[in-house]
């Protein structure tokens, strides 16, 4: 078992992440320990397909904590990530007469914890809550953190709010019933961490996914799962820590916005393909790529450091193919992104693997954009 601890900065709080193999089976005694003493009921939150998996021991351990439970299950999808299921939570909240005392769980992947934790930050002005997140990426980047939100017809995570859970209890088990494209999607992630935080985070987890793909992991993996898995915690709440609200002003290489990186891409292949054709941690495969390239062709990276990146992402996993997308239409959708800020892209580029910098999109030719999203929409 492995311990993370979040320090926020604005305020003196702190919280706990603990990971480990069958963790789940004590989510009674986690929430005992990581919510106020006085709490009585709790919520859980899921869909059906994380629910029929993993709902039976996660609701034995609460009960058997001496919990009141209840659960309300979503729909399965991003689709259902928006409004209307909010306001289907919000009633099962009221219609189980929950307190300001009582508590909401997420148990499921990234979907299920933002709008759990975006229930839980309105409703009775904010109540408690904990994330139990059963994806990798859910696991690695959104549980971690404090931002939830819901889409809207506009776009995604249109509405929401930072509200910080009392706790993250991840059971790497779960990872086991994963489909094998959300794990591909889940390690891209990663990567992405590692590429712009961390040369040894980096470095850890492209060995993982080398010992994986050999195949010699044996009884070892899951040891050093939970150790990466807890790296990667480590260092989102490290970024989160010191920069809780991703101030817009910041720019510098250990801000918040560094998260983004292969993000104005992977947004931009996303849309063009009309939401249909990638997990997003997919897009943000290419969109490292691409990122990767114009940093080179500015002279910031080195040949070899990309050469780094695109070995990673191939050991990630096979991603969809993207040549036969027209790079004019995915710039054009660019421009509308929210990472724009006055109107202008900041691009998240790399000096080299395990430090990004912040670039004007003025700096960035448009030919060097074309060929850049040429080379890197190729098979890897
Ligand atoms: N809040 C943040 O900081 C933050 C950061 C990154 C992403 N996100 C959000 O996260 C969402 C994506 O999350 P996601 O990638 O986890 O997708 P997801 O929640 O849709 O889960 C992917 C699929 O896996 C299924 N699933 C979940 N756990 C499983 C398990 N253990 N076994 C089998 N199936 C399982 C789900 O039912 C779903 O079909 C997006 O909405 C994105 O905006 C939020
Ligand atoms: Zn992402």
């Amino acid at each position: 078992m492995q311990h993370v601890r979040v320090r926020l900065s604005q305020r003196r709080e702190e919280y706990s992440i603990e990971i480990g193999a069958g963790t789940l089976s004590r989510l009674g005694d986690y929430a005992r320990q990581a919510l106020p003493p006085h709490t009585r009921r709790i919520a859980l939150f899921s869909n059906r397909t994380v629910f029929d998996l993993y709902g039976d021991t996660a609701m034995r351990a609460l009960r058997e904590a001496k919990f009141k439970t209840s659960y309300w299950l979503m729909g399965d999808g991003e689709r259902y990530k928006n409004l209307s299921s909010l306001k289907r939570a919000l009633d099962f909240l009221s219609a189980s007469n929950l307190e300001r005392t009582d508590a909401v769980i997420a148990l499921g992947g990234g979907v299920v914890g933002d709008l759990a934790g975006f229930a839980a930050s309105i409703y009775l002005r904010g109540i408690a809550y904990l994330q139990a997140p059963t994806t990798l990426l859910a696991q690695i980047d959104s549980s971690v953190g404090g931002k939830t939100a819901v889409n809207t017809s506009v776009g995604k995570n249109i509405v929401g709010a930072f509200h910080q859970p009392r706790g993250v209890l991840i059971d790497t088990e779960t990872l086991t019933s994963l489909p094998v494209r959300e794990l591909t999607a889940g390690w891209c992630e990663c990567i992405k961490q590692g590429a712009v935080g961390s040369r040894k985070l980096f470095d850890e987890t492209r060995q993982f996914l080398l010992r994986e793909s050999a195949s010699e992991a044996g009884n070892k993996r899951d040891i050093s799962l939970t150790k990466l898995i807890a790296a990667h915690c480590a260092f989102k709440a490290r970024i989160v820590a010191n920069d809780e609200r991703e101030a817009l002003e910041r720019t510098d290489s250990r801000s918040r916005r560094i998260l983004n990186f292969g993000h104005t891409i992977a947004h931009a292949l996303e849309k063009v393909t009309d939401y249909k054709r990638f997990r997003h941690g997919e897009a943000v495969g290419y969109g490292m790529l691409v990122a990767g390239e114009i940093s080179k062709r500015l002279g910031i990276l080195d040949g070899f450091d990309l050469e780094s990146l695109k070995a990673a992402i191939r050991l990630a996993g096979r991603l969809p193919h993207a040549n036969d997308l027209r790079p004019a239409e995915i710039l054009g959708t660019l421009a509308r992104d929210k990472k724009s800020v006055g109107g202008h892209i900041k691009w998240i580029l790399l000096e080299r693997l395990g430090r990004a910098r912040l670039v004007d999109g003025r700096e960035i030719a448009p030919r060097v954009l074309r060929a850049s999203l040429r080379a890197a929409l190729q098979p890897i």
